[in-house]
């Protein structure tokens, strides 16, 4: 499967995904990794690791519908089987994501339906929860609010900040994303009218 990358930021979870392709993990290849900011850590990651690499910023944009529309473009170059956003920190118009349905992940840092949007770790502890986490889920108009595929469980200890919470948390994504992503270019998961499939039954 061909799998294009789209983060704005460290791209760790992007690497945990290319390092998957290149121990056989996942039956795919990361054919391009995008980033709408410039200079960002996951851009040299992804170019030392001999993938293409492009920026595309929102700021040359004057409004989202045409940031996205260009967007759309760049991706569908690479003719991805497979769009997975890690860290990509856009909301996205609903034509994009209807463009895409069915084919695009996304990791959100919370036990969804909880903290949707930002901040999601210092909600958690301003909420007194005990235990968060993070949800891969397919992306659908709404934001954060496709049906999730896969949640990573951490314990909130006294005396966290959101700092310890995000690493805690990010341990955990750098499990379940490659795993979510085998699961899909093997051809096991899929988005139906029902929901998710997963070999076939309903999660
Ligand atoms: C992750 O914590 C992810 O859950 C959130 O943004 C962060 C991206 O981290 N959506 P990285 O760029 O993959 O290191």
């Amino acid at each position: 499967a061909r799998i294009v990358v789209l983060i704005s930021g460290s791209g760790s979870n992007m690497q945990a995904i290319v390092e998957a392709c290149e121990a056989g993990r996942i039956d795919g290849h990361v054919v391009a990794v995008i980033s709408n900011k410039a200079g960002v850590r996951g851009l040299d990651i992804a170019a030392e690791a001999g993938i293409a690499t492009e920026v595309l910023s929102h700021k040359d944009y004057p409004t989202r519908e045409a940031y996205d529309a260009e967007l759309q473009k760049l991706i569908d170059n690479y003719r991805p089987d497979l769009v997975v956003l890690a860290g990509f920190m856009r909301i996205l118009t609903a034509d994009f994501a209807t463009h895409y349905h069915g084919r695009m992940l996304n990791i959100h840092p919370s036990l969804l339906p909880k903290y949707t949007g930002i901040n999601t770790h210092q909600r958690a502890l301003d909420a007194g929860d005990t235990e968060h986490g993070v949800s891969v889920h397919f992306v659908t108009e709404e934001l954060d609010a496709g049906p999730v595929i896969l949640q990573a469980r951490v314990p909130v200890f006294e005396g966290d900040t959101a700092q310890d919470l995000q690493q805690r948390v990010q341990t955990q994504e750098h499990g379940i994303y490659p795993l979510v992503v085998s699961w899909f270019c093997s051809g096991r998961l899929k988005l139906t009218d029902a929901g998710v499939e997963l070999d076939g039954e309903l999660l």
